[in-house]
């Protein structure tokens, strides 16, 4: 270990993150959340798990091909099949880390494995070396370490040491642990294990009991270097420990910790949002550092204090987490130049063409709305920069009818992409069914609605209301994002992008990465 005070940063967003129900990506999505965890400074990406699929293969090799800087990182089982197929996908990295994994808790031994102790630690050793055959940096988890008897975890890591893991990481794979108990695990390791000296330490805790961040912090305060970690927490059931709040844990009480990170903070909310978006997973209004909350003083007495000094009531400054402190910002007479400055202050670094098409957004937007915040401007530019797929159904105009004791109506004109028009209008439980039916009438695609949610973008009357739809058809589940002033308008957008992609995959006769594949347990 070179500096060791220093923190590695694995973000697994991209993997135990993907496996959050109803946040897989696709090969675009990841390639964007990879270019963003890139410009965070993460050390090491974990991209996927490439034996669990096609698509997860594909992404860990283009993330590989593309992405430099950080270790980009593949799971596998202790299993040749799987380590090889990682081995495969890694293989443009300029910095690669093979991840292997197997349960060592007695219940996972008994009921899921079916394996005596001595067959783990024989699979475990055969899993490190034959990884090893492939790449120097190879990371060891038990999983369910936080379970497992400690003499057999420091018997299991002392032979996967020997082996030649460099990293070996104690997962609390159900949430389970006490900070103090998760943190005794490692100064048991520490003083039991020979050969722990010369690997890295890491902490990877899933949140079941909402201890994932105070048991990662835990862990470093026992010599732990390295914690896994998603953006805005995601991940399996209750989720990972989030990035942004340990990394701001480390930075905002250096006094304490006296750890560093390479993470550029200023990065994290842009992060944050872009992941949101992406997977369709809101951040809760009041989660630390990235919900929208976390900086509002709403109390009389808070306001007074912070205005009479910031630290009063704050820890941090919103700017140092890339937010913004003052939030409304620009309005109709605002130029584009006064609009990049914005946009670079919020982190979105556009190209001219991207501004251009972001900017005729905003001018659309602000004659409809009088003040324009942050807020609907990140709703503006996610809309703008994810719409990049061609388009074969496009929403020309509708009318809704729909009051008590009447039955709700749609009537709906869109273009298909060969220029011709098509008129339809259904009947709905409510007008934003009414018009989803009309869609699927006129694209002739049928789709079950999974869910579908409106929320308020900002402030205001006027407010954008932005969309989201997720819908099942044959078996794969879509997502479609809009925002409108008009809620009606911005479902319909929702609903038809989703339509779009089907009737895109469908033309180019791929396979939609499902949501609901499953990636298959050891
Ligand atoms: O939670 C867990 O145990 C995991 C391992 C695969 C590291 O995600
Ligand atoms: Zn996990």
């Amino acid at each position: 270990m070179s500096d060791n005070r220093h923190v590695i940063i694995f973000d697994t967003t991209l993997r135990d993150g993907e496996q959050s129900p109803g946040a897989s990506m696709n090969l675009q999505e990841k390639l964007e959340v990879a270019r963003a965890l890139r410009d965070l400074r993460v050390d090491v990406i974990e991209a996927g798990f490439p034996i669990a699929s096609p698509g997860d293969f594909e992404a860990v090799e283009a993330i590989a091909r593309e992405i430099e800087g950080p270790i980009i990182c593949a799971l596998a089982r202790c299993r040749r099949e799987d380590i090889d197929r990682a081995a495969e996908a890694l293989r443009p990295a300029a910095r690669k880390r093979i991840h292997v994994f197997l349960a060592t808790s007695a219940i996972h031994r008994e009921f899921k494995l079916r394996m005596t102790k001595e067959e783990i630690v024989r699979w475990a050793v055969e899993g490190v070396r034959r990884a090893k055959d492939y790449c120097e940096d190879v990371e060891f988890s038990p999983e369910d370490a936080a379970r497992t008897e400690l003499d057999f975890l420091c018997e299991v890591v002392e032979k996967a040491i020997e082996a030649g893991a460099t990293t070996i990481n104690i997962p609390d794979t159900v949430g389970y642990a006490m900070p103090q108990q998760y943190g005794q695990i490692f100064r048991h390791l520490r003083q039991h294990v020979r050969g722990i000296e010369r690997v890295v330490l890491s902490a990877h805790c899933h949140d079941d009991l909402g201890l994932a961040v105070a048991n990662s912090l835990a862990a470093l305060l026992e010599g732990a270097r390295q914690v896994e970690c998603t953006i805005n927490g995601i991940g399996e059931r209750a989720g990972n420990c989030a990035l942004e709040e340990v990394v701001m844990a480390l930075k905002v009480r250096h006094d304490f910790f006296g750890l560093t990170t390479h993470i550029d903070t200023k990065r994290l909310y842009p992060t944050s949002r872009l992941v949101s978006t992406i997977t369709g997973l809101h951040v809760q209004r009041n989660k630390a550092i990235v919900g929208q909350n976390a900086f509002a003083h709403e109390a009389g007495i808070h306001q007074h204090g912070v205005l009479a000094h910031q630290a009063t009531y704050e820890i941090m400054r919103p700017e140092d987490v890339g937010r913004s402190s003052s939030d409304l910002v620009l309005g109709k007479h605002s130029g584009r130049h006064a609009l990049r400055v914005r946009l670079e202050q919020l982190g979105y670094h556009l190209s001219d063409s991207q501004l251009d098409r972001v900017f005729e957004a905003f001018k659309r937007l602000a004659d409809k709305k009088k003040d324009i915040f942050d807020a609907d401007l990140q709703a503006l530019v996610e809309g703008v920069l994810h719409d990049g797929r061609p388009e074969m159904w496009k929403l020309l105009s509708f009318h809704t009818s729909a009051g008590l004791g009447i039955i709700p109506t749609a009537a709906v004109c869109v273009q298909r992409a060969d220029g011709q028009q098509f008129r339809d209008a259904a009947c709905g439980d409510g007008p934003i069914d009414a018009v989803f039916r009309t869609l699927m009438r006129i694209t002739g695609i049928p789709a079950q609605v999974r869910d579908f949610q409106i929320r308020s973008v900002s402030q205001g009357q006027d407010a954008q209301g932005e969309a989201t739809v997720e819908v099942e058809h044959q078996g794969r589940l879509y997502r479609g994002r809009a925002t409108s002033t008009d809620i009606i308008e911005a479902g319909a957008l929702a609903f038809l992008s989703v339509l779009n992609q089907i009737a895109w995959w469908q033309q180019a006769g791929c396979a939609a990465q499902s949501r609901t594949e499953s990636i298959p347990q050891p």
